[in-house]
């Protein structure tokens, strides 16, 4: 009896002690690396702040990329998007994202310009007459040059997006160039585009994008130029008489990421975030035209708003008036190589 017993224990305790092994309770086998085992359990968070408004091209294309990766990630990336300047404005966020306090950002190129300076020439006045000319750039071999040159600011350019050309608004009616002179026009912190203005006798006021409403609306500013999408979702037509068509130059944006998040990201998530990237990027290109159109129609239902087509001739005019600017702009830069090879690519 006594052998029993002890050899039903015995038997019991060799079972369990197999059992536990090969289910791993005992010694924990250790498993071959691989990028997925890499902070496996770990979520991904990424705090994504941007100015605009969501119903926007840029807004619109940052809720897509966080879709967009949270589905090729199976959830492990989770993107959370703050917008309209909720956590960050124009001021700060390059800063809070070098510091590592959010992980993206989407500021415009020309917001970017006191950083690097070459990017500069993305604001040159008629430089760009289409939209496919825009993304042929910005998204080829001189898009990619433009975004190496961030490697010094510990950030990592992802891609550049589109808004749109950029139009007036004022308080009085502009019809020429010379309507523009005395006024007081806001512009985004671009040597270049206060060059623009100062060259037809205005003067160029930079402030914050969060803060146009308010100065329109104050009337410390008497103009402003932006796209369709950014006057209609920002409700600047509230606050100003006039639009005037005038296509001068392009609103576009770089999407940019903290490089040392980057660089502990597991490559497989890189490889995940960049074909998220690239999705939104085509994606986002066609929206964004369809979003300036739609919203340049919705303006132009509005009352007590009159919007003015500039006309071919009087554009030549204001083109040839704003020529200098190239000049102006190739004193600043180092590449002078790039506004050649974008003459290559866009119509003369
Ligand atoms: C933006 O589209 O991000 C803002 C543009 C501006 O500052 O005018």
């Amino acid at each position: 009896m006594k052998n029993f017993i002890f050899g039903t224990i015995a038997t019991v305790l060799v079972l369990t002690i197999v059992f536990s092994i090969q289910q791993g309770f005992l010694f924990s086998k250790t498993l071959p690396y691989d990028d997925e085992q890499k902070g496996l359990d770990k979520q991904i968070t990424i705090h994504l702040s941007h100015v605009v408004a969501e119903n926007t091209p840029k807004g619109q294309a940052a809720t897509k990329f966080a879709e967009l990766v949270e589905e090729k990630t199976n959830g492990k990336v989770k993107v959370h998007v703050y917008p309209n300047a909720s956590l960050y404005n124009d001021e700060n966020e390059f800063q809070a994202l070098q510091d590592g306090k959010v992980e993206m950002i989407i500021p415009t190129f020309s917001k970017m310009t006191s950083y690097v300076p070459d990017w500069q020439v993305l604001d040159l006045p008629y430089l760009f007459h289409t939209d496919d000319e825009v993304l042929e750039v910005l998204t080829g071999p001189i898009g990619e040059q433009l975004l190496d040159e961030l490697k010094p600011f510990n950030v990592r350019g992802l891609g550049f997006w589109h808004n749109g050309f950029k139009h007036l608004t004022a308080e009085r009616p502009i019809h020429t160039f010379e309507d523009l002179q005395g006024l007081r026009i806001r512009t985004m912190p671009s040597k270049t585009l206060e060059k623009q203005f100062s060259l037809v006798g205005a003067t160029p006021v930079s402030i914050s994008f969060s803060e146009i409403f308010t100065d329109l609306e104050a009337h410390a500013i008497d103009a402003q130029e932006n796209t369709a999408s950014n006057i209609f979702s920002k409700g600047f037509y509230k606050v100003q008489k006039n639009m005037t068509l005038t296509k001068h130059g392009i609103l576009g944006y770089s999407v940019l990421m903290n490089e040392k998040f980057w660089e502990q990201l597991p490559p497989k998530v890189q490889k995940q975030l960049m074909e998220a990237m690239r999705e939104t990027t085509d994606w986002q290109f066609k929206q964004a035209v369809l979003m300036n159109g739609n919203d340049l129609r919705k303006l132009q239902q509005e009352n007590d708003f009159e919007i003015y087509t500039m006309s071919d001739a009087e554009r030549q005019r204001f083109q040839e008036k704003l020529a200098p600017v190239y000049d102006f702009y190739q004193a600043d830069v180092k590449q002078h190589h790039i506004l050649s090879e974008i003459q290559k690519i866009v119509s003369p």
